[in-house]
């Protein structure tokens, strides 16, 4: 007899959702985790700090742009460093203790320390060796660097230093305009560091719709970012006030160099396997460190599986917990599915920058006909009573069919706007049933809906 039905090794979003769901369905679950507290890079050093940092930084942003035009006098506020930092801690560790509780209350295991597979069925955590009928690795990804840049978490940083600088420094030099580059390079610039953004592409935030990459990078230029596009960084060296950043341009191969307090180094993130013992297994990898998986996300060794960041696809928290749910109903002999063509994609800058499905760019590439309906949130009144009015909803559909192939959207809100859509194009809706569902008035969503209408007989608004 098997200790556990189920070991999943690491805690993060694709681990704890499917241990949850699991037990839930009646297994016997343990989750091997070897950080101090549960949830993975996302909620400990990822997505839910940089969202507080984001929320209190908005925040400070408005009292200086906007609080005057309302009739809001007084004094600003100013920050206090180490209160905010402990804010941010506060809601990490309540996030972190709610995973626990949920831990206790659906009876999850927490095997504490790092775990490794010695052999087929058996999980290694220190010195005790657990069996298990299957075990799903959810081990998750860490941040790359480049080739000869030395990160030390203080004055070179990835976005877990970045978030626990000693003080917000006077310049940053961002290398990568993904989306960690430009949610934490938004977080300082609000705070009044000189953020420089140093990007290898012509366009920032690589693969997505090249219209709204354009205004999104206007928009961020006019909030104080610096971009310095189709620069290849070459080297950054440590000086005595910070580093230096030397780049190569990529159009005339001129040199050029940067210096600042504090480089970030957000250049993409890579499976995180090492230890686990996968090349002893002879688990066959897929490109560039990724475990490989059959469409339930089982390896080539029977009963072991893998989810999230560690295999293929967008390394997305809420990908990873869509896997870690279905993979656990196939482990419970349900039928486990995951949606890939109806994934999210949200940055959390103000505007928000949130898309679903195809863009326009990969329709043009298949050769498929397609209509667009844009929307302005200028035409939105919601949006210009709060001063929220830049960016547009860009709805895709097929020309013939006018079923909703995607949609991107820059703008307020545009993170929770987004899924009305997610939840159409699950449901295999054209843009005309969106158009055709009432929104209320006045809300950000009209505007989905008024680019619902741009697809057919035309926007009211616009
Ligand atoms: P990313 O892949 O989004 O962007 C990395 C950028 O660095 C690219 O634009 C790339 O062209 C550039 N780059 C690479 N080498 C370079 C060089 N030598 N010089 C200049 N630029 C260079 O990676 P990022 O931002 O580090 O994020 C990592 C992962 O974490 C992503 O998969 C992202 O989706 C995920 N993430 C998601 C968040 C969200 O959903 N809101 C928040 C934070 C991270």
């Amino acid at each position: 007899m098997a200790d556990f039905d189920t070991i999943i090794i690491g805690a993060g979003p694709g681990g704890y959702v499917a241990a949850i769901r699991a037990a839930q369905l009646g297994q016997k679950v343990a989750v091997v985790e070897g950080r101090e507290t549960l949830g993975g890079t996302c909620l400990n050093v990822g997505c839910i700090p940089s969202k507080a940092m984001l929320h209190a930084t908005h925040m400070l942003h408005e009292t200086h742009e906007n609080f005057e035009k309302m009739g809001l006098m007084g004094a600003q506020p100013t920050v206090d460093w180490a209160k905010m930092q402990a804010y941010k801690d506060d809601v990490v560790s309540g996030n972190t203790k709610g995973i626990e509780f949920l831990f206790k209350k659906n009876k999850v295991t927490w095997l504490k320390g790092w775990g490794s597979i010695p052999a087929p069925g058996q999980v290694k955590v220190g010195e005790e060796t657990h069996s298990a009928k299957n075990i799903v690795i959810a081990t998750g990804s860490e941040a790359t660097t480049l080739p000869g840049v030395e990160i030390d978490e203080k004055t070179v940083v990835t976005s877990t230093g970045a978030l626990t600088l000693a003080n917000p420094p006077k310049s940053m030099v961002v290398i990568g305009a993904g989306v960690i580059g430009l949610e934490m390079g938004s977080v300082y610039a609000r705070l009044g560091t000189q953020v420089t953004v140093v990007e290898y592409l012509d366009a920032i935030t690589p693969g997505m719709d090249a219209e709204i990459a354009k205004t999104f990078q206007r928009i961020l230029t006019k909030q104080g970012l610096k971009f310095v596009l189709g620069a290849a960084v070459q080297s950054v060296t440590k000086t005595d006030t910070g580093a230096t950043v030397s780049y190569k341009l990529k159009k005339n191969d001129s040199e050029a160099s940067l210096d600042a307090e504090i480089v970030l180094v957000a250049t993409g993130r890579k499976p995180y396997t090492a230890g686990l013992g996968l090349e002893a297994l002879g688990a066959e990898m897929g490109p560039r460190g990724t475990i490989k998986t059959d469409a339930h996300w089982q390896t080539n060794i029977p009963g072991l599986y893998a989810i999230g960041d560690a295999i293929a696809g967008p390394m997305l928290a809420h990908k990873a917990e869509d896997e870690g749910m279905a993979v656990a109903e196939v482990l419970a002999g349900k039928h486990g599915h995951v949606n890939y063509g109806v994934i999210p994609g949200v940055i959390y800058t103000t505007p928000e920058v949130a898309n679903v499905g195809k863009t326009e760019e990969q329709l043009k590439e298949e050769g498929r006909a397609y209509k667009v309906g844009k929307f302005p949130f200028m035409g939105n009144a919601r949006a210009k009573a709060v001063f929220q009015a830049e960016g547009f909803v860009k709805l895709i559909a097929d020309k013939d069919t006018d079923r909703i192939l995607g949609c991107h959207i820059i703008g307020p809100a545009a993170g929770d706007l987004i899924h009305e859509v997610c939840v159409a194009m699950e449901f295999g809706a054209s843009a005309q049933d969106l158009a055709l569902t009432c929104h209320a008035h006045p809300t950000w969503s009209e505007a989905v809906r008024e680019a619902a209408l741009a697809c057919g007989d035309g926007a009211i608004h616009a």
